[in-house]
């Protein structure tokens, strides 16, 4: 086909003006993160940080939008929306993580840190950015990580000792390895949703929990539940999972700025923490609450084949070996 001057030369205005387009487009990025806590939680908050952020280092090209609270499903749903390519971010805790990729399940070993600071050096140290990389193969990798203090039971009664947790059924993350562990106690692990264990309790479905005093508090678990038995058998951290397909799309400095805004939310979700710590145990206090001092002693022990069966697991066994160097 012959081409006069004049449509030769509209068509190169048109096909100027869709590369304008599609590099506009490609300029112009909005990534959805769907989790499961309230907008009153730390992490939630850590994640408005950090879109706050993403938006400036951005000019404005950047956005993420956040459906907090369940909208668009529990954990469990919202890992597989991102495998399936329909969602890009969202918040996993290790135990959620757990049946998606096994090297996090010795997160959800109980008694696993000696201290907060043994913790930190894992979870924000080189073995800890290890495990948040294992998965990329697996279409997901975690971007930042999050404090979530020490997990203890609550229920309508104390629970000092393993015998108590006899013939209770407590509610569990979907994790093989705490319901592992709550089995050894001497319970009967009941894994439910987080956003369904309210409802859960209210009718007797589970006896009790075990999580961390802010969700004890923020959940108002506490009105049923009035009874923390400090056991504190799990430090249990959260991470800021993005779909591997997604990140490859973005360009290098789009994820500079991503993985930038994610490890500054990282800190100040910490230092938030102590402080939502120490509020809600006055708040539970003011509920009717109680805090019960345990003997740690027997629930360590009744734990110990959990780690046997871990260290039968070269991988698993070398893994937890730089767990304990960490301590040092
Ligand atoms: C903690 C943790 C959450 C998790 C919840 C649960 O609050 O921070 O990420 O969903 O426990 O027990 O499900």
């Amino acid at each position: 086909m012959k081409m006069n001057m004049t449509t030769r030369s509209l068509l190169g205005i048109s096909l100027l003006a869709l590369f304008a387009t599609t590099a506009q487009a490609a300029e112009k990025v909005t990534l959805k993160l769907a989790h499961n806590l309230e907008r009153s939680h730390v992490v939630h908050q850590a994640f408005e940080q950090m879109a706050k952020e993403v938006k400036q280092l951005s000019d404005g090209k950047m956005t993420i939008r956040i459906y907090p609270s369940s909208q668009m499903g529990s954990a469990r749903e919202t890992m597989e929306l991102l495998q399936n390519g329909a969602l890009d971010m969202t918040k996993g805790s290790a135990s959620d993580l757990e049946s998606f990729d096994n090297t996090y399940a010795i997160y959800n070993l109980p008694y696993l840190f000696k201290d907060q600071k043994h913790f930190d050096n894992v979870v924000f140290g080189n073995v800890g950015k290890e495990i948040m990389a294992s998965s990329k193969d697996k279409g997901f990798f975690a971007l930042s990580a999050y404090v979530a203090g020490t997990r203890s039971f609550y229920a309508k009664k104390a629970i000092t000792k393993p015998e108590d947790l006899k013939g209770q059924k407590i509610r569990v993350q979907a994790s093989p390895t705490t319901l592992k562990m709550v089995e050894l106690m001497g319970g009967s692990p009941t894994p439910i949703s987080f956003g369904e264990v309210y409802t859960a309790m209210q009718q007797g479905v589970v006896d009790g929990a075990e999580n961390n005093v802010p969700s004890w508090v923020q959940t108002r678990h506490i009105e049923i539940a009035k009874v923390y038995s400090e056991d504190e058998h799990a430090s249990i951290p959260d991470f800021l999972v993005i779909s591997t397909k997604t990140w490859d799309k973005l360009t290098p400095e789009q994820q500079q700025i991503l993985s930038k805004a994610a490890t500054d939310s990282e800190a100040w979700q910490q230092k938030a923490w102590a402080n939502v710590e120490a509020e809600t145990r006055a708040q539970a206090k003011a509920m009717g609450g109680t805090f019960v001092t345990v003997d740690k002693a027997p629930f360590r022990a009744a734990v110990q084949p959990l780690y046997d069966d871990f260290n039968k697991d070269p991988k698993q066994a070398a893994l937890l070996a730089k767990f304990e160097q960490a301590a040092e």
